[in-house]
């Protein structure tokens, strides 16, 4: 058993308790507060969920360093050393408003290199799991590689908010691609859209700005299926910075990079 197969049962068990937590707290009143803005919402369980793990992480590998969206964890310079990405909640919008459609993420990198990723659905107690090399599984079941989709097949992620006017890209870049495609959804939890790429239920989803715990344990996941995660210039991911995010089977992947980005 490697050191990760050791971290690996540590963090589904933390994972699978923090979830129940979330579970019962459906009964309760939650707290909630916005953040940088109206729509940037955290509640209660967002923060009590991040202590929770940074509580069992310095308890238990107190070597390890911790990224976590609520500010718990380390203020990091660097990836150097095991680190932990945490977003105790993806899509606290989803979890006020719908109680569903919202995910704990969690990924744990040595040296900026992905080694374990976990994108749990509390809802649907479904967990998308992946360690470097092994393979990435929901729940108990292997999931497949990617097969290649023919544009006009497939089915991507993105929010209206891109390819209307804002404040990140011209709405004329992605437009002509929404139309080619068969369609689109968005479901308001980063993590689990690319949970959806990686079981090929979404062939894409793109969005342009993005951190490193909303898309960390997806970045383990999506390299156990054979598919690709990049800016949406096709670049490498910085984790310590706001990215955007094209992540995609890998066919999909080149043909949006040169036939919308770099046209
Ligand atoms: C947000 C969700 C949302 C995405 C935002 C994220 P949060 O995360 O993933 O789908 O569009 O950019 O910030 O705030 O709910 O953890
Ligand atoms: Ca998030
Ligand atoms: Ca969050």
């Amino acid at each position: 058993m490697t050191i990760w197969h050791d971290i690996d049962t540590y963090a589904k068990k933390w994972i699978t308790e923090a979830g129940e937590r979330i579970r019962t707290s459906f009964k309760e009143e939650l707290t909630i507060q916005s953040k940088s803005n109206a729509d940037d919402l955290v509640t209660n369980m967002d923060k009590e969920t991040e202590q929770y793990f940074i509580s069992k992480i310095n308890e238990t590998f107190p070597a390890h360093k911790i990224l976590g969206e609520e500010g718990f964890g380390n203020q990091l310079e660097s990836l150097e050393g095991v680190i932990w990405i945490i977003d105790p909640i993806d899509g606290t919008m989803n979890f006020v408003h719908q109680q569903r459609n919202f995910a704990i993420s969690v990924g744990v990198f040595e040296n900026g290199v992905g080694k374990l990723g976990y994108i749990y659905d509390v809802v649907h107690d479904e967990l998308y799991h992946a360690i470097q090399g092994e393979g990435a599984f929901l729940n108990e079941m292997r999931i497949p590689n990617l097969n290649e989709t023919a544009l006009t097949e497939a089915v991507i992620g993105i929010n209206a908010t891109w390819v209307t006017e804002n404040k990140r890209i011209n709405p004329s870049v992605l437009g002509p691609l929404v139309k080619d495609v068969r369609g689109t959804r968005s479901y308001g939890s980063a993590a689990l859209e690319i949970a959806y790429v990686v079981t090929g239920r979404l062939d894409a989803y793109i969005t342009m700005r993005l951190s490193a715990w909303d898309f960390a344990a997806g970045m383990v996941l999506i390299e156990e299926v054979g598919g690709k995660l990049t800016t949406l210039e096709g670049n490498e991911i910085n984790l310590l910075e706001e990215n955007s995010i094209l992540v995609a089977k890998n066919n999909i992947h080149q043909e949006i990079l040169t036939k919308y980005i770099r046209k």
